[in-house]
């Protein structure tokens, strides 16, 4: 049978942060899996959370599964932004769940052990709650995960395809934070835990740690990756603030003398 022309057409998602959804010429594509990679305290969590509030004003069921963060101390982050996230998760479109990577690490040895490891293939990730429909994904951190199959790189591989199969299948758009010591494409030749992931996602977001030869630090973030989507390459300012959370200025592009870390 020959589809509509208009079954081919992928809706896009706005994520409200204004600057940042300046880099689309649409936006991005639902049922996309977003690496968010930046290195420690870039602002990958808070840029995540940015996203969540954004989503869930606009009525979207959301899910942030965190691997490092308890949920308590991530509601008080959204607190002290101004935002209200109880509301939304009384009203049921918000979830915020704390898992134990290890727990998933075991699980994938007892169903290898189980199925044979052809069949593996067709068994269902184990970690998105059964009673929750999510539209959005966010998951913090794959490094937390990949750290929690200590080694074991082919397990985690195999996990990893699973849950893209998954969140794809459901037409889940997700933005999956990892932790990256160096960030990759900018020169530095390190083979990373947890590395294959990049071929799996369809977008690539990095959150830049700015530090200029004089001292001072700033944030930056670009779009590496979108597939499918024209987006403006350039690495811009970023900020995180108080009472305002994550902050994107478009038409400022990093000047003088800085290393990105
Ligand atoms: N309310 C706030 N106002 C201003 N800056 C804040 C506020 N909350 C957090 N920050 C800044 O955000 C930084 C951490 O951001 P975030 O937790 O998103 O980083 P991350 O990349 O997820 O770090 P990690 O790798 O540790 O998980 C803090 O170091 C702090 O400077
Ligand atoms: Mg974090």
């Amino acid at each position: 049978m020959v589809k509509g022309k208009e079954s081919y057409v992928i809706p896009r998602m706005k994520t409200g942060i204004e600057g940042f959804d300046k880099f689309f010429e649409q936006g991005i594509p639902q049922g996309y899996a977003v690496l968010v990679e930046g290195g420690p305290g870039s602002g990958k969590t808070n840029f995540c959370l940015q996203i969540l509030n954004n989503a869930c004003k606009k009525g979207k069921r959301v899910l942030y599964m965190s691997f490092e963060e308890p949920e308590k101390r991530l509601i008080s982050h959204m607190m002290n932004f101004g935002w209200n996230p109880e509301k939304y998760i009384e009203k049921g479109n918000l979830m915020i769940k704390r898992f134990n990577a290890l727990d998933i690490a075991r699980s994938v040895e007892a169903l290898l052990s189980e199925a044979k490891k052809e069949l593996l293939i067709d068994i269902q990730p184990v970690l998105i709650p059964k009673n929750f429909k999510p539209e959005i994904v966010l998951i913090d951190s794959l490094s937390s995960i990949s750290s929690a199959f200590s080694g074991e790189e082919a397990r985690f591989r195999i996990y990893m395809e699973q849950l893209f199969r998954y969140l794809e299948s459901h037409d889940i758009t997700s933005f999956l934070i990892r932790e990256t010591s160096n960030p990759t494409h900018v020169g530095h030749n390190v083979t990373e835990r947890g590395e294959a992931v990049s071929f799996l996602s369809d977008g690539i977001i990095t959150i830049y740690n700015v530090i200029y030869d004089n001292g001072t630090r700033k944030r930056a973030i670009e779009v590496l990756k979108m597939r499918g989507e024209n987006i403006d390459r350039k690495i811009v300012e970023a900020e995180i603030l108080n009472k305002k959370g994550f902050v994107v200025h478009n038409d400022k592009m990093l000047e003088g003398r800085y290393k990105l870390t």
